[in-house]
């Protein structure tokens, strides 16, 4: 009958929907309530990251947060290793003045030697204060021009041969001495002056512990000469600036190394 045929199929109808509704309610997830307070995105993202960090079977990852460099300036410029007037300038063998004839433009006079102005200033302080423990330094040499240079190197050539000198001392235009930023310090005896074993001495000792304080490091450090070019001269220092030097002295490193340059063992 046709009849009883529409009421089988409406019967059915309602039957598989019946099921339908049943099946949808038993997979669908319930709201989880423990989380239901209101997050702002970041909370969001750092539980979807331990989220998925625990479905993979991994420790949840924290999200990278650089630590800030307490020492670094914001909006400091890079250190300027080029330029000759730079406190920072790397002069050798590899770098050169690249003016033969340059001559700082503000040379005082650093207890009887001319070094730049803020050097000069900072020798000053650093040799009143090693007076006061006690340790006397004395200035033997800073700024010399390239002629000046030249000569000092000839004759070490002459008295000692050309592999000595080249150890010991850089050719005209190659010096730092010619920036003004370096001077040679002795011992008020003259004991071991310009001799390795001036390190052994008040002043020599006083100066290693001490003369970064005042922004001057050790520029040819023992052990260093394939870096350098230069033998271990613990009397000569170069000034680079308090900041600069207080780095290099912690890290027991050569300024190339700081600078990121390569070393300099040769011409
Ligand atoms: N003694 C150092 C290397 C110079 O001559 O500049
Ligand atoms: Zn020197």
């Amino acid at each position: 009958m046709p009849g009883q045929h529409v009421k089988t199929h409406i019967a059915m109808i309602v039957c598989v929907c019946l099921c339908l509704l049943a099946y949808l309610s038993w997979f669908s997830p319930e709201p989880d309530l423990s989380t239901s307070a209101p997050v702002s995105d970041s909370d969001s993202a750092t539980r979807a990251a331990a989220s998925e960090g625990a479905a993979s079977g991994t420790a949840p990852t924290p999200a990278f947060v650089p630590t800030p460099d307490p020492e670094s300036k914001a909006g400091a410029p890079a250190p300027d290793y080029d330029s000759a007037q730079s406190l920072t300038v790397v002069v050798n063998k590899h770098r050169p003045l690249t003016d033969r004839a340059y001559v700082p433009a503000d040379l005082a006079d650093a207890a009887g030697v001319p070094l730049r102005a803020e050097a000069a200033s900072a020798y000053l302080q650093m040799s009143v204060d090693a007076a006061a423990a006690g340790v006397g330094l004395t200035a033997v040499s800073g700024f010399r021009a390239a002629d000046a240079q030249g000569l000092l190197h000839d004759s070490y050539t002459t008295n000692y041969g050309v592999s000595t000198a080249e150890a010991i001392s850089a050719r005209a235009g190659f010096s730092e001495h010619q920036t003004g930023l370096a001077v040679d310090i002795g011992n008020n005896d003259g004991a071991c002056s310009l001799q390795s074993c001036f390190a052994a001495t008040p002043a020599g000792a006083w100066a290693a512990a001490n003369a970064h304080r005042y922004g001057f490091i050790i520029r040819y450090p023992d052990g260093a000469e394939h870096i350098t070019g230069f033998t271990y001269e613990p009397w000569h220092l170069r000034y680079v600036g308090p900041d600069v030097a207080q780095k290099l002295f912690d890290a027991g490193i050569t300024l190339e190394e700081y600078a990121g340059l390569p070393a300099a063992p040769g011409y």
